[in-house]
């Protein structure tokens, strides 16, 4: 795998952040429901999506899903080393955490995986912008100030764009993509646990197109 700079993994992040309005974050327990599951959010209008590390199968699921046509699948909760070689491996084409680390960073440029690094204030934003990062994860979103909080960054840091991810859903989604800063969200509420267990694709198909629809 070819190396990637930091200019070249946000260039590709921002492309990654440019095509849907939500990117679904995913906990896969069931192996039998990941291509499934993920068929339902592309024909939705949300081909991209995070496949969380949480789970026992969740890299055998980003290898279903990267069978998709049309989708876009990462990997999300990306922590160490071993979980970054583990990601490029199974086929993820992107990556995001929910902080940074220098070990991090480098392992992703090193295996050529663009990385979506998380932060939650202005010097872990200004930090991994001085390195080359201008496209991050703003996480926990909710918790850590909310949409008044990252339009707030807006102004000093005005290179910086955000995919706030963490307590966002339908109804405060847009209170977000209204922020100068902010090209997408990230949430889960585009997947219910139940629903996913339930095997219920329609109604995730439904979901998705409602963000695609309100938050387009
Ligand atoms: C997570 O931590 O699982 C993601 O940020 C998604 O958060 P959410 O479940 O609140 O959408």
């Amino acid at each position: 795998m070819r190396k990637i700079s930091s200019k070249d993994a946000s260039i590709r992040n921002l492309e990654i952040c440019k095509i849907a309005p939500v990117i679904p974050v995913l906990i896969i327990d069931d192996i039998s429901t990941a291509r499934d599951l993920g068929e339902a959010l592309v024909a939705g209008g949300l081909p991209v999506l995070e496949v969380t590390l949480r789970t026992e199968c969740a890299l055998d699921a980003i290898r279903e899903m990267s069978k998709i046509k049309g989708g876009i699948v990462g990997a999300g909760t990306l922590l160490t080393y071993t979980d970054v070689n583990n990601a490029v491996e199974a086929g993820a084409t992107f990556g995001v955490s929910p902080g940074a680390t220098d070990n991090l960073i480098s392992a992703c440029e090193e295996a050529g995986l663009p990385l979506l690094a998380g932060a939650s204030s202005a010097s872990e934003a200004m930090v991994l912008l001085e390195k080359g990062y201008s496209v991050q994860k703003f996480f926990p979103a909710e918790a850590a100030g909310g949409a008044k909080f990252l339009k707030s960054l807006s102004s000093p840091l005005p290179n910086i764009t955000f995919c706030p991810t963490g307590g966002v859903s339908q109804e405060n989604a847009k209170n977000y993509l209204d922020s100068p800063n902010v090209e997408c969200v990230g949430g889960s509420w585009v997947a219910p646990k139940d629903v996913i267990t339930n095997k219920d694709w329609q109604y995730i198909e439904k979901l998705a197109k409602d963000a695609v629809r309100e938050l387009s």
